[in-house]
């Protein structure tokens, strides 16, 4: 019943919708984001989800991590904010206190391990009324938070990569790979959601049946960490386009154009870090500004 549209999502899309900096601007106008992950075992996806929010224009920005982990993120990223949360087994344990944060948007899942306890997380995620991002381990209970989705007044966003997809939908990565068109489509319309899939010509599909494709990036970016600073852009564009599609094409955008300024340029795709990819953010948007 919806009519297919497709559209690959060009630089001057992206010079079109970017958008301004106003001179007069402060720190609130930009918008208060909240990460939410990190566990024992994987301390830097959180650090380079916030590290490539806060290189992508976020205002304020504030992670919460398992206490335990606190010490090594908080020293590692000296902009963002802390909300400490209680830990068990290297993990979240299950409680998370949102209420008082006061937040525009919100990601979640770089790091945050498969334990239990990230389920309570999620849910208190997706209970707060603005655009959430789940990303990676967010996704592993899927079917878990399925009825808190159908609550939801605000956006919903997932960025899943083909494997998470197969997993999420009970197929094989080959079903989701032969069909990334019609598959992304109609899990984005069947939940009213946003459905990144990730890998090279990624697609952005929205609730109602749009479907944006990307053709920046290269294997440079198979590599872990990768998808964890999308995770940050994506967070850091909602928080200041006016059009959600439009912010989350601009992320998909930036972050592969980095990738390919850091191969044309020092690089080969051997060769890059998830945080090279960071660094080269600013290249990218001053070409853009
Ligand atoms: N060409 C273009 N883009 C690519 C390519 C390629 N050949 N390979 C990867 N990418 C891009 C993807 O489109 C995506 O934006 O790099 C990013 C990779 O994201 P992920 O697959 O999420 O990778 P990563 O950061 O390593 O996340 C690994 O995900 O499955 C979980 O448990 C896993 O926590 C781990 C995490
Ligand atoms: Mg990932």
């Amino acid at each position: 019943h919806h009519a297919a549209f497709r559209k690959v999502w060009m630089k001057e899309d992206v010079i079109r919708t970017l958008p301004e900096r106003k001179r007069a601007s402060h720190k609130g106008v930009h918008g208060k984001g909240l990460i939410i992950g990190g566990s024992q075992r994987m301390t830097g996806a959180v650090m380079m989800a916030a590290k490539a929010a806060l290189r992508s224009g976020a205002g304020l920005l504030t992670l919460a991590i398992p206490e335990t982990i606190y010490p090594v993120v908080a020293s590692g990223v000296l902009e963002a904010m802390y909300h400490p949360c209680s830990a068990k087994n290297g993990g979240f344990a299950g409680e998370i206190d949102l209420i008082h944060l006061d937040m525009d948007a919100i990601a979640i899942g770089p790091g945050m391990g498969r334990l239990e306890g990230t389920k309570p997380i999620v849910q208190a995620a997706l209970a707060q009324e603005v655009p959430v991002v789940l990303d990676a381990d967010a996704l592993f209970f899927w079917s878990d938070y399925a009825r808190f989705l159908k609550k939801r007044t605000s956006p919903t966003i997932v960025t899943p990569h083909p494997g998470e997809m197969a997993r999420m939908l009970g197929l094989s990565i080959r079903e989701v790979e032969n069909d990334r068109f019609q598959v992304s489509r109609q899990m984005a319309i069947d939940y009213g959601i946003y459905v990144v899939l990730k890998g090279p010509y990624t697609i952005v599909a929205t609730p109602d049946g749009k479907q944006y494709i990307n053709t920046t990036g290269n294997p440079a970016l198979a590599k872990g960490g990768s998808g964890d600073a999308l995770t940050g852009m994506i967070l850091a564009f909602l928080m200041q386009h006016r059009s959600l599609e439009a912010a989350i094409s601009n992320a998909v955008w930036v972050h592969g154009k980095a990738a390919d300024f850091l191969v044309k340029t020092k690089h080969s795709p051997f060769d890059v870090l998830a945080t090279d990819v960071i660094s080269a953010i600013p290249n990218v948007l001053s070409s853009l500004c």
